[in-house]
């Protein structure tokens, strides 16, 4: 076969696994010797590009240390994690959105998106019409003047989510976002992030300690067990996604079904 055809094959491999996650045998150690402390693993666990999963787990469990190796801010002190098939770097892999938005408070929802799209690397003459794309997308549409200290916490979220979409990564990852704020807004941005990821098909890995909001956002579940992290249980959530009315949706008795399966996975790990 001639080199160019391999070469061919290879690429279209390689951008079908874009956004692709693959921990093998992962575990991860905070301090050294004695004083060490072992946080999670080991895991193993692969996820397909597109697939929305979603990490539940008991407060302390090794969640939020799993979501950091994903995203390539640690580096694991056991075993491999690779994203697309290659090792992650912090800010080139994945975008990522904590409990608490990182945002610049003195500037306007513009500035904060327009510094993500600088920071993605997209020309500059592009960044009105991918800003207001953004801003559409999560429904922030004619809030570009507002600072960010003038809004509320919900619309802050959503800035980070702008700006975490903004580098059109393949990969989203999200560390608990809606856990501070109220019931009504918390259901409405998980609507809306459950319908921008269908969409744009990221692969998304959300971390929470929700029964109902797992159920609510995933294509799969993964329960932690207490600490070290380890899968307790891997679920496929197979509810009906896309263009669906979420009232209905949260009413259904698949849906308390797998809530109040998923309620018990979690307690049991944590008792375990
Ligand atoms: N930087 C750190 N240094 C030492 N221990 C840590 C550090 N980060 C987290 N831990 C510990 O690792 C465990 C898992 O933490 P974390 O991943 O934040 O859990 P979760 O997000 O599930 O609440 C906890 O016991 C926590 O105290
Ligand atoms: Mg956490």
């Amino acid at each position: 076969m001639p080199s160019s055809e391999l070469t061919g094959t290879r690429d279209e491999v390689d951008s079908a696994r874009a956004g692709s996650v693959r921990l093998d045998h992962v575990t991860h150690r905070y301090g050294r010797g004695g004083e060490g402390f072992t946080a999670v693993g080991p895991v193993d666990l692969t996820v397909p590009a597109g697939q929305f999963l979603v990490l539940v787990g008991a407060s302390g469990c090794g969640k939020s240390t799993l979501l950091r190796l994903i995203a390539g801010f640690e580096r694991p002190t056991g075993g491999s994690v690779r994203v697309s098939g290659a090792e992650p770097r912090p800010g080139g892999t994945a975008g990522v959105v904590f409990q608490t938005p990182r945002l610049f408070p003195w500037r306007t929802v513009r500035g904060n998106v327009d510094l993500a799209l600088r920071y993605a690397g997209v020309p500059r003459a592009q960044w009105p019409g991918r800003r207001a794309e953004l801003l559409a997308r999560v429904g922030l549409e004619g809030t570009e003047e507002r600072r960010v200290w003038e809004i509320s916490g919900g619309q802050q979220q959503r800035v980070a989510i702008a700006r975490a979409l903004a580098a059109e990564n393949p990969l989203l990852l999200l560390d608990e976002p809606f856990a501070a704020l109220d019931a009504l807004t918390r259901e409405r941005l998980q609507q809306d992030v459950r319908r921008v990821t269908d969409r744009t098909g990221r692969t998304t890995v959300f971390v929470t300690h929700s029964a109902d909001e797992a159920v609510f956002l995933g294509s799969r579940i993964v329960v932690l067990t207490r600490s070290p992290g380890t899968v307790a249980l891997d679920l496929p959530i197979t509810l009906p996604r896309g263009d669906i009315d979420a009232e209905e949706l949260r009413g259904s008795r698949e849906f308390a079904e797998l809530r109040a399966r998923v309620s018990h996975a979690v307690k049991a790990a944590a008792a375990a």
